[in-house]
């Protein structure tokens, strides 16, 4: 799979990465469970690495935790999670919680989900990053209406990742957040890649265009994909899951050719004119 530089280390990252939001907020057992492994093993088994979750996805963190302590593969997840609540110590309250659910010392990237109080949560995670026990520090928002409190946060703070809202057809963060990360160095995770499901009613009736063969795409979902993390200032992007046809699918647009600024530009013009 396709990597990518994390800017404030050179860190590489895979490309596509799994998003937990409903599709892991199940029992975390049983079939229910089994399938989930499956859906990482799949990510795993194509050279993904990248797992996001939060407090706020109800079971997801302790069905994460569960499927990787079952499934017991060779590859080191990239575990990324959230706090999100008021206060400090609520906040190492539910961080520490979320050690335990995902049964590992270390999480790789803390993240202050929707900005939740995060001038409060902040020292804290820097204080746990030069203890070693979280990686890399981030902030999250998923509307076009957060991106300026995200670039706010930027010019006030430095952080290692940044995780917003881009799509083919949402494409505000093109305006100030992608450049702006790119010139300060900071990794943007992608959520929200197909609009929560959205992009999918738009296309139902429509084939892929001819020319998607050109680079190596297959389907809708790898074609929203790869516009996105074809994107220079994108590090990787969070696709959201748990049918293991999709999880598929989604894997398969970090490989082959990427498209490049000019097929880019086809692309979101067809988009446009469905
Ligand atoms: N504030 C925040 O920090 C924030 C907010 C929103 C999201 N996130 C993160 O970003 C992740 C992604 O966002 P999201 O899950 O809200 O939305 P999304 O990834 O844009 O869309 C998920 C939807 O797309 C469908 N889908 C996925 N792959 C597909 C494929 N190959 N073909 C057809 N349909 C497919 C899924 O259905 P099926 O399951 O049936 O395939 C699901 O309904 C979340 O899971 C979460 O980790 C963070």
């Amino acid at each position: 799979m396709l990597t990518r530089s994390i800017p404030s280390t050179g860190e590489k990252l895979p490309v596509i990465g799994f998003g937990t939001w409903q599709g892991f907020d199940v029992r975390a057992r049983g079939s229910s469970l089994d399938q989930r492994m499956e859906v990482l093993r799949i990510l795993f088994n194509a050279g993904g690495t990248v797992i996001d979750s939060s407090p706020m996805y109800g079971r997801a963190e302790e069905v994460v935790g569960a499927a990787l302590a079952n499934l017991k593969s060779d590859v080191k997840p990239f575990l990324a999670t959230k706090v999100w609540t008021n206060g400090l110590k609520a906040g190492i309250r539910q961080m520490d919680n979320s050690f335990n659910l995902l049964g590992s010392d270390v999480i790789d990237l803390m993240q202050i989900h929707n900005l939740v109080d995060w001038r409060t949560h902040l020292p804290v995670l820097r204080e746990w990053k030069e203890q070693g026990r979280i990686r890399y520090i981030g902030i999250t928002h998923y509307t076009d209406s957060g991106l300026d409190q995200l670039c706010d946060a930027m010019e006030e703070e430095a952080f290692d990742f940044v995780q917003c809202c881009y799509a083919i057809n949402a494409r505000a963060a093109e305006n100030r957040m992608l450049p702006m990360a790119a010139d300060m160095g900071v990794a943007i995770m992608v959520n929200k890649p197909f609009g929560q499901g959205g992009l999918f009613s738009r296309i139902r009736r429509h084939p892929l265009p001819d020319w998607s063969s050109e680079i190596d795409c297959s389907s809708w979902a790898q074609f929203f994909l790869k516009y996105i993390v074809s994107h220079p200032a994108i590090t990787c992007v969070i696709p959201g899951t748990s049918r293991i046809e999709s999880a598929n699918d989604n894997v398969a647009a970090g490989m082959g050719r990427m498209p490049d600024a000019d097929l880019r530009n086809r692309m979101h013009a067809y988009w446009s004119s469905l």
